[in-house]
């Protein structure tokens, strides 16, 4: 109980230094809650995920559910841009496979022989990205999800609803109040 407690104060200020930083990159002061954690991957069929991908990890609060959840033959693969929160992230998690620039998902996806994704978690902070880089990011999304695939966003402000609707089928939208700040959660299917 105490170490738990330890480490997540440890990961706080680890988020938080990385903010003061690289504030427009890291995008929020502090990890997503436990609350925001499970409408995340409130539709993820982990029976049905042979590879889930996480776009924007952060200290690892998604990681770790997507190392606790998916089954053993499942393929996860974790960009982080953050070389020092990426590095944390490997030496927790042996068996993921870490990238760096969520903007070459696909490029990263053919170097791995891998043609499509089941899943696709995002905690990109898009509203401080310009709307060519959101596009770019969302193309290439879109272009690695199979068809049904599922991609679920989160964002502080309601302002990426439109571009999504643009390029998904169907798009929904939740809003967590138990969360800092509070955050709405995108649930998107192509
Ligand atoms: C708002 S934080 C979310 C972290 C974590 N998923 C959470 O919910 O607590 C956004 C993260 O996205 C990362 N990031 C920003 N741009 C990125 C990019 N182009 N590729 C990969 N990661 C990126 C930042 O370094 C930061 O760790």
């Amino acid at each position: 109980m105490l170490n738990k407690f330890h480490s997540q104060l440890h990961n706080h200020m680890r988020f938080f230094s990385a903010f003061l930083k690289y504030p427009r990159i890291i995008g929020s002061v502090a990890p997503s809650s436990s609350f925001l954690t499970n409408e995340m991957f409130k539709f993820v069929n982990w029976h049905k995920t042979n590879t889930i991908v996480e776009l924007g990890a952060g200290t690892g609060v998604f990681t770790e559910r997507i190392n606790t959840c998916k089954s053993s033959q499942c393929t996860a693969m974790i960009f982080e841009f953050d070389n020092h929160l990426r590095g944390n992230l490997q030496d927790r998690f042996k068996e993921l496979f870490f990238y760096s620039n969520a903007k070459l998902l696909m490029t990263t996806l053919k170097q791995n022989n891998i043609s499509s994704v089941d899943v696709i978690i995002s905690g990109l902070p898009f509203t401080n990205f310009s709307n060519q880089e959101t596009s770019e990011i969302l193309y290439n999304v879109h272009q690695t999800l199979r068809s049904g695939g599922l991609f679920v966003a989160f964002q502080y402000y309601p302002t990426i609803y439109t571009q999504l609707n643009q390029v998904f089928n169907q798009v929904t939208m939740s809003h967590i109040k138990l969360n800092f700040p509070p955050a709405f959660v995108y649930t998107c299917y192509k």
